[in-house]
């Protein structure tokens, strides 16, 4: 099977440096929910509040048509069709390739590979940077506050090669401690694996200045981004970290895809992680030779209609400004953090100075997935739970947490219901006999 390369070329040119954008205008909130139909929905007979866009995004429309026309039109497997569903397939695959390499700021398309999601992006890096570049005795960092995704790949490759892995510590508030960070940098430190923004804590972590203290010592940087490319611009260029991760799905794109983004003499130098169709040169009994990244790790059919859905996530996205979602998200997270905290007996966890649209809390001593319940049976959507986080929760000494997270599209109408759907779960608890269902 040949790698059809003449509908991607053109594509492999650098891209030219990001233009200063033109002042967007302020985000208008009742346009943007009107581009989301899953919001205009009941829930248990009460308008949807949706609060858990951590966990996942709706889609706008945008999303969902260009879903829908790529199966209806030009579905087809890409690199290999010698026919014109094929050849369109493949250019508005690379094309949603070279749309996510401008949006993050990458230099080439190239330095876009694309996974399954974060969890998969840095279950690649772990396995092929791993296997290219650890050693028994060398060391990985991370921090008290990651996701499994970016704690257990990183214990597993620790493991096998015989390498060591060290967390970086939290404070009170949930800020990373840096002068911690400083200590635990040693020559034998090959990578730091931290998050962007934390998925419990909503912290906002000082990622460019972690670059720094880590190339200064020669390791390498990956960056968790699920949560922070959503929220807020990013440059990977100007960040200079080595990789970074993201899903497509909590960035209003489709489930099933995401992005590793990797500097391109470091893709180029790594080891396939999965092999099959798709990613070879040269194939002998003896051994193959694979292609240039990034199609070298994307073996098998890749998710054609995620990338595409993706590129039209990104293009909804663009055309709103993400300096536009930044500022309102922002102003949306200081009166949620307001107004949360005239709950009697609400407790929020992570209090760091730089924080985006995440908030967690305890509530007395509910249970967090009664609280998640009983806000259910009000329409209002919330997660409670570890959060995939376990490490954080013992350093926390909380077996869980309730959280409302921010998407572009929530109001502060929202928020009020939330903290009046919270007052109602203080009252309901503080009756000697709580009965489900009471609250509507
Ligand atoms: N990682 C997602 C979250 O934190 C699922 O909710």
């Amino acid at each position: 099977m040949s790698h059809e390369r003449a509908d991607t070329a053109g594509l492999t040119e650098p891209l030219r440096p990001a233009t200063p954008r033109p002042e967007v205008p302020e985000l208008d909130v009742e346009r943007v929910r009107a581009d989301f139909p899953a919001l205009a929905q009941r829930v248990n007979d009460r308008p949807l509040i949706y609060l858990d866009s951590a966990a996942s995004a709706h889609k706008p429309r945008a999303v969902i048509t260009a879903l829908a026309e790529f199966y209806e039109h030009d579905y087809a497997n890409i690199h290999r069709g010698a026919h014109a569903l094929g050849s369109r397939a493949t250019t508005a695959y690379e094309l949603a390739r070279q749309r996510v390499a401008t949006f993050v700021g990458a230099d080439r398309p190239e330095e876009i590979v694309f996974v399954r999601g974060a969890t998969e992006a840095i279950n690649l890096v772990a396995s092929s940077f791993g296997r290219l570049s650890l050693r028994a005795g060398d060391e990985v960092l991370v921090s008290e506050m990651e996701h499994h995704s970016n704690l257990l790949p990183w214990q597993q490759i620790c493991r096998q090669v015989g390498a060591t892995l060290k967390a970086i510590p939290i404070d009170e508030r949930g800020a990373l401690q840096l002068d911690a960070l400083d200590r635990l940098l040693t020559t034998r430190t090959r990578l730091v694996a931290v998050t962007h923004v934390s998925n419990v804590l909503g912290t906002i972590n000082p990622v460019a200045q972690i670059v720094r203290l880590a190339h200064a010592r020669g390791a390498k940087v990956l960056i968790d981004g699920a949560q922070a490319i959503v929220h807020q611009p990013l440059n990977v260029r100007e960040l200079d970290c080595d990789f970074y991760a993201f899903s497509g799905h909590k960035l209003y794109g489709p489930m099933g895809i995401g992005v590793l983004y990797g500097k391109y003499e470091l893709l180029q130098r790594l080891p396939p992680y999965q092999t099959g169709g798709g990613i070879v040169d040269q194939v002998r009994l003896e051994g193959s030779t694979f292609l240039d990244a990034p199609w070298r790790f994307e073996a098998g059919t890749p998710n054609v209609a995620g990338a595409v859905g993706l590129a039209a996530a990104i293009g909804y996205l663009e055309q709103l400004g993400m300096s536009a979602v930044n500022r309102y998200e922002q102003r949306l997270l200081e009166y949620a953090t307001a107004a949360l905290q005239t709950v009697p007996g609400l407790r929020l966890i992570g209090t760091a100075p730089q924080r985006a649209g995440v908030l967690s809390f305890t509530l007395n001593d509910v249970h967090p997935h009664d609280i998640g319940t009983l806000l259910d049976e009000q329409g209002i959507a919330v997660r409670a739970g570890h959060h995939c986080a376990q490490l954080l929760m013992q350093r926390l000494q909380l077996p869980a947490t309730t959280r409302a997270s921010l998407g572009l599209y929530n109001t502060r109408a929202e928020l009020d219901a939330l903290v009046a759907g919270l007052h109602k779960v203080v009252a309901l608890f503080a009756l000697p006999a709580p009965r489900p269902g009471a609250l509507r």
